[in-house]
């Protein structure tokens, strides 16, 4: 009888695995592409309000992990085994919910960008909300790889326990342009179906300035 239950346990356990391996494998939900091409809608409008309306050469401070490029990807992945895109997803998410936030703080009510920008985090936020429903509770429960748990810690700190030199100066405009080059190579799914581009190639949003033969995810980061 106890080995009955055991096994029944057991299999029990292997079911789970096996039905949540598929959610685990599957990067973007199809569902998110809606709420992600909205966004990216308001993100064309970027030089606009993140540069234009700003002084030259304007910037403002932020922690350094909210400095979060393709180059960080393409590092992180080789750096951890098996890195599932959905933590990086995650990573994505709380990296910029944190830069919108410090964006919209530096701008009065009246500031010209200022419901740009609000508008900007109100459809980074519906992305999310899709994300979070789109994926089982227990996902956002997993450990994370060690690396990216230290990166998330330092994240989610308070500002005034971030040592100085933790602190960087970026453009707004830059943080953005982040923003929206990570987006392209980690819900790839939503962005490539036309374009057959590799959104995760480092080369790719410094257009020129590299040969674009070497266009792949594993090109050395900067
Ligand atoms: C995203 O926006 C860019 C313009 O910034 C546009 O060229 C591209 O087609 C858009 N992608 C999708 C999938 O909407
Ligand atoms: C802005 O930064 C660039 C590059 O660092 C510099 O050459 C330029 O003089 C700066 N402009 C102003 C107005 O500070
Ligand atoms: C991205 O790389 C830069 C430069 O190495 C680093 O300072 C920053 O913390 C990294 N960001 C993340 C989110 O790991
Ligand atoms: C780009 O790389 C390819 C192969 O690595 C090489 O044959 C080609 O000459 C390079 N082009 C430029 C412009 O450097």
């Amino acid at each position: 009888m106890v080995q009955k239950s055991t096994s029944v346990c057991l299999l029990g356990g292997f079911l789970g695995l096996f039905l949540m391996a598929p959610v685990l494998m599957s990067s973007t939900p199809a569902s998110m592409c809606t709420p992600l091409k909205t966004l990216n809608d308001s993100l064309s409008h970027r030089r606009r309000y993140m540069k234009h309306n700003f002084p030259i050469n304007y910037s403002i401070r932020v922690y350094r992990e909210e400095i979060f490029k393709l180059s960080n990807i393409s590092r992180m992945r080789l750096k951890v085994e098996e890195l599932d895109d959905l933590v990086l997803q995650r990573l994505w998410f709380q990296v910029n919910q944190g830069v919108l936030k410090k964006i919209i703080r530096v701008m009065s009510e009246r500031h010209p960008s200022r419901s740009y920008t609000a508008e900007l985090e109100r459809r980074f936020k519906d992305v999310e909300g899709v994300f979070v429903q789109s994926h089982p509770a227990e996902v956002f429960q997993q450990e994370l790889p060690e690396a990216v748990q230290e990166t998330w810690d330092h994240l989610t700190e308070e500002p005034n326990r971030v040592p100085e030199s933790n602190w960087r100066l970026a453009s707004p405009k830059s943080l953005v342009d982040n923003l929206c080059h990570t987006m392209y190579c980690l819900f790839s799914e939503c962005f490539d179906a036309e374009t057959q581009q590799d959104y995760c190639g480092v080369s790719h949003s410094r257009r020129g300035r590299k040969n674009s033969s070497r266009n792949t995810v594993t090109t050395p980061a900067e």
